[in-house]
Order: C-alpha cells, then structure tokens, then sequence
C-alpha cells in the first residue's frame, strides 16, 4: 500500500514538472482572454472571488448526495464530449449538454447539479464549453490525477445537438462505433473509459436494479468502480486480478457489463498497459487531454494556459471618494508552505502622460502597496499541486489628473542585497491605454428587483423574477466632446441558459454628479436577470476615435471594498524625493455620493447567488 502511495505521488510529482512550465516571453499584459483563464484555472475563481475550484477542491463529496463532484464533472465533459462527429466536425465539447439532460443517455442527479455548478461562470472571454472542461480538469487534478494542460477559446452551441452517448445495455460494436465516429480507436475508448471510471460510480438512484436503494434516505446508494475514492489506477488493476466489484463488469445482468466488454475488447492488451501509476497517469493525462480539446470544426483554441508568474490584474483608473486614483494589482507566487519574505519591499512605478514629465521624461512616481493578502493555498488544485500559492499585492495611489498616467511597472526587493527585480510586462511596462473614458464603479450601483418583469428588447419571452437594475457611471475626460458615450452589456450567465443578454445603452451627461478634476460623468441604466453582468463602456470622440474601457465586472460597484490611496514619491534624474498625496477640493459632493449611494442600496451579489 504504502508502495503504491507513494509511486502515483512521484508520477504526479514528474507529470507536474512536465507541465509546470512558466509562462513563456510572448505573453504581453493585457491579454483578457487568457487574463480570464489563467485566473479560473489557477486561482479556481471569478471577478469578485465565487470560487469555482472550491466546490470540487479537496475531492469533495457532495453534502446532500454524498457524490463525488469530481466524478460528476469528468462524466459530464465526456458526455459533452462524445457526440462528436469526427467525419464533419460536428459536436464536441460545445456546452450543448446543457439542453440536453431530458434524454435518457444523459439521465440523473449528477448531471443537474454539475450544470448549475457552472451556470454562474461563462462570460466574455471563457464560454460554458470552457467551464465545462476546466471541470474536467480540476476534477482529475484535486483527486491525485495527473494535470491535464489547458486551453480555452470553446464556443458554446446554444441549443441540443445530436445525441449518441453510449448506454452500459448497448452492445460493444455499438460502444466502438461510437468511439470511431467520435475519433477515438479501440485502444482509446478502453483508455478513456478506464480513466473515466477510476471515479465515482453507479447510484441507486439511477440504476435500481445494480445498484440496490438504501431504504429509507433520500441519499443515494454508490456502487463505485473501484474501493478508491482517488483517480489511481486501481479501477485497472482489480479488474486484471480478479477482485473488482464494478458492476459493470461483475453484475449478474450480462447486458450491463459494459466495461467488461470494453476493457477486454482487445484481449485485454490495453488493460495490461495501464497496470502501472506511472502508465495510467500519464496515459489518463494524454487520452483527457484529447477529450476535452475535441471542439467543433472551425475552433480555434487557444495555447495552453500556463501560470504566470507575475499577474497583473484589476487595473482601473477612476474615481473613489473624490480622489482620481490608479489601481493594480500584482500577484506573486510563493512556494508551497514557505512564509512570505517579511522584508520584501514591493512598489508601483508608473509615467505622466502628459506635461513636462511625460512618458518619465524627467520624473517617474512610485508607491508602495495598500493592501497585501497572502491567498488559500487551496485555491486551486492545479496551483497546489504545482507547489504555488500566491500573494497580492494591491495598489491604490493618487494621480494629478492633469498629468494622467501611461504605463506603470513594479519593482519587488527581496532586501537581501541582490538589489530589486523589475516587472516591466516583458519591456516597456504595462500601458495605460486610454484615459477618455473610465468606470467608475462607487459611484455606479445596482438594485435588486422581484417580481418585476423585464421585456426583452427585440421581442421574446418577458422574464418575471429577479432583475437586477445597474446604473452604470463613466467619467469622460473634458475635451474629447464624445458625439456618443454607450456601453455594451454582456450576460453569458443567466438561469435557464437562453443566448447571453447583449444590448448597447447610451450614457448620458449626469448632472447629480459634480465635475472633478477634467472630468464629466455620464450614466445610464441596464436591467439584467443574469449572473454576471459585464460592461464595455465606449466614447467616440469628436475626432471620431473611440476610446474603450473593457470588460468591466458589476458584482460590487458601490460596495468596492474601499482601500485608502497610499503616498507617492516622486523621483527624478536630478530632482530629489517629495512626498505629496492628492486629496482636491470640492470632491465632498462625490464622497456623500458614493456614501449615501451604498447606505441605500446595499446589495452585494454574493447575497444573490
Ligand atoms: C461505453 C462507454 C461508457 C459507458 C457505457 C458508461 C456508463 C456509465 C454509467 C452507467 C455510469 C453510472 C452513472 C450513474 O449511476 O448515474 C457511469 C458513471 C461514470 N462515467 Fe461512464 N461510461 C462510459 C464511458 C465513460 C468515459 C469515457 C468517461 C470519462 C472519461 C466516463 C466517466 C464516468 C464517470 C466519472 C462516472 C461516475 C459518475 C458519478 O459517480 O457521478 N464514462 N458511466
Ligand atoms: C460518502 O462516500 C464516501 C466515499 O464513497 C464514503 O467513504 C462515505 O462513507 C460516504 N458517506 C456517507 C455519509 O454515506
Ligand atoms: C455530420 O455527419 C453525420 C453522419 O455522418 C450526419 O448525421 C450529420 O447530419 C452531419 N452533420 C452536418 C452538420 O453535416
Ligand atoms: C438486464 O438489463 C437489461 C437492460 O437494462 C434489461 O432490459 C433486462 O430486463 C435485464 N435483465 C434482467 C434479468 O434483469
Ligand atoms: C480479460 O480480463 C478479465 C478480467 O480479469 C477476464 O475475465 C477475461 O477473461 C480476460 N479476457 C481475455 C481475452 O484475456
Ligand atoms: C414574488 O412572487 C412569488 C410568487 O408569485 C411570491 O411568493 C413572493 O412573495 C413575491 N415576492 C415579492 C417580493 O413580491
Ligand atoms: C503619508 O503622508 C502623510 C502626510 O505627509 C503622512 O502624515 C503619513 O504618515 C504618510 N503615510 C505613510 C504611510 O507614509
Ligand atoms: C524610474 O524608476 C526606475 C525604477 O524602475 C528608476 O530606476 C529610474 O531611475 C527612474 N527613472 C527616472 C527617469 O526617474
């Protein structure tokens, strides 16, 4: 036993180091799209921290029917997955699954729950087929199986395809030929299905006549593949000696031994192959590898997703309290079960853009953190068991808004006399793009309706319940005379799954809300019944450019956590160090705002979830 333990954790150990390469030089920030998985994948969470890996991570079963949620997920991509059709393309790991749990071949509790599992999560930049095969994934990871590489750019199907998941009564040239239609040899299906079922198992629920109801609970009885709970090989090698209870090789009801039919379907051979930890893991690591990155013709995927080993994240130039202020965030990684350097000194660089100091001809400014938070090692089974947890060093300083900002870097000082390393996003820093037209999320705020009903735009079915109502606020800076400040707002998460909810709303001039320091606020008003509402806000300027804030997440907006700005020094070639914060007069009206605004409403999202 104590053999076997400790063989699958030194071939996990060598399959992580195989995949735990870092990041490579071409990732340049901002990159959303990979922004976003990196972030699901490695920290296990959304936007405002619903964390996705925690329902599954530690192997976890679920409180209400004891299943394995880390089985559930595995077979739910798989059934995803294997209506493939690799003659033309079609199908695969397309999220059409989630109009299609009325058929029989995708009939039971396990699927239900995995499906509203992930009904919060898609958005923008990561589709419910995404979702569905980072489920796969962390499922295989958090149960000691080996790290299947990653790679996003699904596109989700929005209504049933065709069917074709194999049943345990179908015959086993029924089994191959959906295999073979599916792209998948003989050896293939035996491997896929030994991987899947070193999982979980049969429920009562689903199949009374193998699996005997316990009476008198409503929790189901598990029939389980192997007397593991872990992803190991160990479904294989007591099927090869003789001492499997897997009902779908042993039941007495020889049309339910599928697995028999399948594993000896080559005499066996493959079986054989996989007797070792080391053989199955990475054979299971490969043949999921396949599964989940079998998608429609004509999709794209997206490089496999590696960790970066330096994350910037939730940059945002707007106002807080009356203060023009820039956020950031740097996230570092830090070994497994080592404590964080004390002496570490960890500072924000960043250039005016505009005046006598622009683009740091003469002066750069820095600062240092406002807040720093060492995070859960368990936020992500992947990042676990890469060795890694993470710490974020959060940023909040005052910016001149007549001078603005251009790009900014980070400089992190061990203080052990090897001098500071640079974080400059592979060269010339991170850029501010624009600063025309900025979020400003405590002064925007959002009310919760129930029972109201929304109308549609564009017809369809009006939806009664709760609505969410977001009054959106932007500041556009004096002197671009927009002809048209709008947003896009995005849904891709709503209840039932219907096509995300995408409309275009004006913002117009808010005259409640005070001119500060060069800039005019516009507002305007989207109702939404989703999970996760997003906005792109826009302003095209007289001259005709349009200036674009991206992807900006609703879940606080008047509840942002508040984070008082840190002091800024200001350092020149020759100049010596001054030490100033801005706090500008007439700023009050905005901070009763923003106050007032939060005493009224008061709604977090997480207390709609
Ligand atoms: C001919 C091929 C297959 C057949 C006939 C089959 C059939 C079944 C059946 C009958 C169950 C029990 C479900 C229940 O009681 O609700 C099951 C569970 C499961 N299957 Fe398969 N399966 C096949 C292939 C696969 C493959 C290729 C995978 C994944 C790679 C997979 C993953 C799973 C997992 C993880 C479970 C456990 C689910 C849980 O405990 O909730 N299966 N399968
Ligand atoms: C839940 O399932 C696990 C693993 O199959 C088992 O060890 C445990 O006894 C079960 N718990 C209950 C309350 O049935
Ligand atoms: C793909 O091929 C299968 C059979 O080979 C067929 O049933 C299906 O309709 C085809 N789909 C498309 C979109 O052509
Ligand atoms: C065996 O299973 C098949 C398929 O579920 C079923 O039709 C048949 O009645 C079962 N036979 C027995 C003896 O229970
Ligand atoms: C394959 O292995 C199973 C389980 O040990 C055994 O029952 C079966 O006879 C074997 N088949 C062949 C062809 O070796
Ligand atoms: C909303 O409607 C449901 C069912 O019609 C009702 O039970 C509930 O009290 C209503 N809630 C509010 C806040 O009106
Ligand atoms: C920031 O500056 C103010 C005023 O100069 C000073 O009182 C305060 O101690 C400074 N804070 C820090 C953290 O250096
Ligand atoms: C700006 O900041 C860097 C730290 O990255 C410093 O080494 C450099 O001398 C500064 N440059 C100017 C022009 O002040």
């Amino acid at each position: 036993m104590f053999a076997m333990l400790h063989s699958r954790f030194r071939s996990a150990l060598l399959l992580s180091f195989a995949v735990a390469c870092l990041a490579d030089d071409t990732y340049r920030w901002p990159s959303p799209q990979y922004d976003q998985l990196e972030a699901l994948l490695y920290e296990g969470r959304r936007g405002d921290g619903s964390s996705l890996a925690s329902l599954v991570h530690p192997c976890r079963f679920r409180p209400d029917t004891n299943a394995s949620i880390a089985a559930e997920w595995v077979r739910f991509a798989f059934h995803d997955m294997s209506t493939y059709d690799a003659s033309n393309g079609t199908g695969g790991l397309d999220g059409s699954i989630a109009y299609e749990l009325g058929r029989p071949e995708n009939f039971g509790a396990g699927f239900t729950s995995t499906l509203s599992d992930f009904e919060v999560y898609p958005n923008k930049y990561v589709s419910r087929a995404d979702i569905i095969a980072l489920g796969a994934v962390f499922g295989t990871a958090t149960c000691g199986g080996p790290i299947i590489p990653y790679r996003g750019g699904r596109v989700d199907a929005w209504t049933a395809g065709p069917g074709g998941v194999p049943e345990p009564h179908q015959d086993l040239q029924t089994h191959k030929d959906m295999f073979t239609r599916a792209g998948f040899s003989t050896a293939e299906m035996i491997q896929l299905t030994a991987c899947g079922h070193t999982l979980g198992g049969l429920r009562s629920t689903d199949f009374p006549n193998l699996v005997p109801p316990a009476p008198n609970t409503a929790v189901p009885n598990f029939a389980n593949f192997d007397t593991t709970t872990k992803f190991d090989n160990v479904v294989v090698t007591q099927y090869l000696d003789g001492t499997t209870q897997n009902p779908l090789v042993v039941s007495s009801n020889q049309t339910m031994r599928s697995d028999l039919r399948i594993f000896s379907a080559d005499s066996n051979d493959t079986m054989h192959s996989l007797a070792t930890a080391d053989a199955f893991a990475s054979t299971c690591q490969d043949i999921l590898t396949r599964m989940i990155n079998t998608v429609p013709h004509g999709v794209a995927l997206t490089n496999d997703i590696t960790l970066l080993p330096a994350k910037v994240h939730d940059v945002q130039l707007t106002f807080e309290r009356g203060v023009f202020v820039f956020k950031a965030s740097l996230r570092l990684l830090q070994v497994l079960n080592t404590p964080v350097n004390k002496q570490r000194a960890v500072k924000i660089f960043w250039c005016d853009r505009y005046g006598a100091n622009q683009d740091c001809k003469g002066n750069n400014r820095s600062s240092t953190f406002a807040s720093k938070l060492e995070e859960d090692p368990n936020l992500s089974p992947v990042t676990q068991r890469q060795g890694y947890s993470f710490v974020n060093y959060n940023f909040v300083v005052p910016v001149d808004a007549s001078k603005s900002i251009s790009k900014f870097w980070f400089e992190v000082d061990e203080n052990d006399g090897k001098g500071p390393t640079a974080y400059k996003n592979g060269g010339d820093g991170y850029p501010v793009a624009q600063d025309q037209v900025l979020f400003v999320p405590t002064l925007s705020k959002s009310v919760l309706h129930q029972n109201s009903t929304l109308h549609r735009r564009g017809g369809g079915k009006p939806i009664t319940g709760l609505v969410k109502e977001y009054t959106i606020v932007a500041a556009v800076r004096d002197g671009s005379n927009p002809s048209r400040v709008y947003m896009d707002a995005l849904d891709v998460a709503i209840s039932g799954f219907p096509s995300p909810f995408n409309t275009a709303v004006d913002l117009k001039p808010n005259s409640d809300i005070t001119p500060s320091q060069g800039y005019s606020f516009y507002s305007g008003t989207v109702m939404d019944t989703g999970f996760q509402l997003t906005v792109d806000i826009h302003s095209i300027a007289a001259d005709g450019t349009t200036y674009t804030e991206d992807f900006r997440q609703t879940a606080f907006l008047d509840n942002t956590p508040y984070l008082a700005p840190t002091n800024v020094t200001s350092s020149g070639k020759s100049s010596s160090s001054s030490s100033w914060s801005w706090r500008l007069a007439g700023d009050t009206h905005l901070a009763q705002l923003a106050v007032s605004g939060s005493v009224v409403v008061g709604v977090m999202l997480s207390t709609l979830l």
